[in-house]
């Protein structure tokens, strides 16, 4: 099983998805396993809110959220990239976050390590990154994990506009591999 986990909060092959795959295959280089997913890909009920997790830490759907949580349980570390959206996380994100909910009774994400890196087409200076950020940061709080680094990437609207920012980009993946090593 991997050491990492990196969960692109994108489903088109954009920014979060280019940077996921930087990310790994610096990871690879520097033999540091990880795994890619993408929920928004994926099958993955809505979370209904019955509560039937808080009782024996299990959800009754049946999608790919069984094999997510066992990667999620896995992984040493956690890599959470999403596109800014409205000032927030993006909408795959958080169905997969209300989805990690059987973890909450049995404090799976208890100290788990987590990283945070954030991408919006605003300018740093405009708020908006900070408001997507808030969001994981609250998660992070909320399931009693830790939050071991985080970055932000603006002005990234297009597809590819974060390979333009190569430098910012190599910085983050160098900090991150000095923190994994
Ligand atoms: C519905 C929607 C809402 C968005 N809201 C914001 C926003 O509030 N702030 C911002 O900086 N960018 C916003 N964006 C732009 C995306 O954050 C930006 O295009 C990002 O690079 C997309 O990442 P991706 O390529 O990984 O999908 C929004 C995009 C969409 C589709």
């Amino acid at each position: 099983m991997a050491r990492v986990l990196i969960v692109v909060g994108s489903r088109r092959k954009g920014n979060s998805y280019n940077l996921a795959n930087i990310l790994n295959n610096s990871f690879a280089n520097s033999r540091i396993s990880s795994d890619i997913i993408t929920p928004g890909n994926q099958k993955i009920y809505l979370c209904t809110g019955c509560m039937d997790c808080d009782k024996n830490g299990v959800c009754d759907f049946k999608d790919d959220m069984e094999e997510n949580i066992n990667l999620v349980n896995n992984a040493e570390v956690i890599i959470f990239i999403t596109p800014t959206r409205w000032n927030t996380l993006s909408g795959d994100l958080k169905i997969f976050m209300d989805r990690l909910n059987p973890l909450y009774s049995t404090k799976g994400l208890k100290d788990k390590k987590i990283i945070s890196l954030v991408i919006g087409s605003k300018k740093r200076d405009e708020y908006s990154l900070d408001g997507a950020m808030t969001s994981i940061t609250s998660f992070i709080e909320g399931c009693d994990a830790k939050l071991i680094y985080k970055a932000y990437f603006d002005e990234c609207l297009d597809f590819e506009d974060i390979l333009k920012q190569g430098e910012h980009v190599d910085k983050v993946v160098k900090d991150i591999i000095k923190i994994l090593e």
